[in-house]
C-alpha cells in the first residue's frame, strides 16, 4: 500500500489528485483484504477500474483501490456460439482483439473504447449502433456490504442508454469482479447501419465487411475525430445525449430549423455535440481545458495541467449556455468525485 499517492496516471483526464492511501488488487482475496483494511480503519474507498469515466476534483482522503484482476474464460455452446468471460481489469479494447483474433463477432463495433472489461456494465458502454446489453450475459459482482459474491443477469442489470442498475440503485455497493459475454464463432451479425462506417468501409474499397473490417473501419472513424487519451487527457463524451419531448422538439425546429433529432415514440434525442457547437464551443479554449476541435462533445485537458476543478466548472458553463439558448439541460456522463 503506498501513501500520498498521485492518481494521474490513473485517470485518462490526467488530472494530478492524491489519494491519502493506495492500492493495485489482483485477486478476490486482496480486493477482500483491501476493502477489510478500509473498513477496520474507516477508510472511504474509492474504486479505480480504466479510469476513463471519472473526473477528480481534489484529493481523495481514503483508499484508493485499483482493480487489476486479469483473466480470460471460454465456454463453447455449439458450433456457432460461445460464451467469454473476461476479468474486471481486462482492458477493453485489448478484450475486443483478443476475441477478434479469435474470430469471434459481437464485439468489434466496440472497438477502441477506453477503460476496462470490469465498468463496461456500469453505464452500458456503446458506440456505432451496438451496446453491452446487445451481447451481455450476466456479471459477477463483490456485494460491499456483506463480501459476498453475487451473478446480475441481463434484466436484473437494468441497461439503459448510458445506464444500468450500477448507476441507480446500487451505486456504490457492488464492485463487478468479471463479465460474460455471448458471441458467435461463425454466423457474424455485421452491424453497418450506423454513422459512417458503410462510408469509411467504401473507402477502404471493402464491399463483403468481415467482423475485423468493422472493427477497422470503426477504429478508423474513432481516430479521426477523438482525441486519444494517451496524447490529451480526456474521458469520451462528457455529456449524454439529451432526450426531449417531442413538442418540445417541434418548438426548437421553428426556431432552429437544422437541429437534429432521432425520434423515439414521443421522445427525440438530440446529440449533445451539435448543441454545444452551436453555442460557440467547439475547439474554445479557457485557461487548460478545452472542448475538443473535432467533437464538441469531448472535453479536454488541453495543456495537461488542468485541474479538475476547471474541468468542471467548464463544464457548468457549457451546460449554462446550452440551457440559455435551447432550454435544454445536459447531464454529465462522467462520473465527479
Ligand atoms: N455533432 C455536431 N458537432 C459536434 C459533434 C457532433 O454537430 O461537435 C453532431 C454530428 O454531426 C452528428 C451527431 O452530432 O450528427 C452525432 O455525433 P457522433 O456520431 O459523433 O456521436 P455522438 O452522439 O456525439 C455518441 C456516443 C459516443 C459514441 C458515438 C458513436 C454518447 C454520449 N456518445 O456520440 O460515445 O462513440 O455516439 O456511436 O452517447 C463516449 O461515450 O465516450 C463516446 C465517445
Amino acid at each position: 500500500m503506498q501513501e500520498n499517492f498521485s492518481l494521474k496516471p490513473y485517470n485518462t483526464f490526467g488530472v494530478d489528485v492524491n489519494a491519502k492511501y493506495f492500492i493495485e488488487v489482483q485477486t478476490l482475496e486482496e480486493l477482500r483484504d483491501a476493502i477489510n483494511y478500509s473498513k477496520n480503519h474507516d477508510l472511504p474507498v474509492l474504486f479505480l477500474g480504466g479510469g476513463s469515466n471519472i473526473l477528480l476534483t481534489k484529493d481523495f482522503d481514503g483508499l484508493a483501490i485499483k482493480l487489476s484482476l486479469k483473466g480470460i474464460d471460454e465456454k463453447d455452446l455449439n458450433d456457432n456460439e460461445i460464451l467469454v468471460t473476461a476479468k474486471a481489469g481486462e482492458n477493453w479494447h485489448e478484450f475486443v482483439m483478443y476475441s477478434l483474433e479469435k474470430n469471434y463477432g459481437g464485439l468489434e463495433n466496440l472497438s477502441l473504447i477506453p477503460g476496462n472489461v470490469g465498468t463496461s456494465p456500469m453505464q452500458n458502454i456503446g458506440a456505432y449502433g451496438t451496446e453491452i446489453k446487445d451481447i451481455f450475459v450476466s456479471c459477477t459482482v463483490l456485494d460491499l456490504e456483506n463480501l459476498a459474491l453475487k451473478t446480475f443477469n441481463l434484466e436484473e442489470c437494468r441497461f439503459g442508454y448510458r445506464d444500468s442498475i450500477f448507476k441507480q440503485e446500487g451505486k456504490g455497493r457492488y464492485v463487478i469482479l468479471e463479465v460474460t459475454f455471448h458471441l458467435t464463432k461463425k454466423d457474424h451479425h455485421i452491424k453497418t447501419e450506423y454513422g459512417a462506417i458503410k462510408t469509411e468501409l467504401e473507402n477502404l474499397g471493402i464491399t463483403d465487411p468481415t467482423i475485423q473490417d468493422v472493427s477497422k473501419a470503426v477504429i478508423n472513424i474513432r481516430q479521426s475525430k477523438l482525441p486519444d487519451p494517451k496524447e490529451t487527457g480526456n474521458a469520451g463524451s462528457f455529456f449524454k445525449n439529451p432526450t426531449i419531448p417531442l413538442a418540445q422538439f417541434e418548438d426548437l425546429k421553428q426556431k432552429f430549423e437544422n437541429i437534429p433529432g432521432y425520434p423515439n415514440g414521443d421522445v427525440v434525442k438530440v446529440p449533445a455535440g451539435w448543441l454545444i457547437e452551436q453555442c460557440g464551443w467547439k475547439g474554445k479554449q479557457i485557461g487548460n481545458t478545452a472542448s475538443h476541435k473535432l467533437q464538441a462533445l469531448v472535453i479536454v485537458n488541453a495543456t495537461g495541467n488542468a485541474t479538475g476543478k476547471e474541468i468542471f466548472d467548464f463544464s457548468t458553463e457549457i451546460i449554462n449556455s446550452v440551457i440559455e439558448k435551447f432550454g435544454i439541460e445536459l447531464e454529465r456522463e462522467v462520473n465527479i468525485i
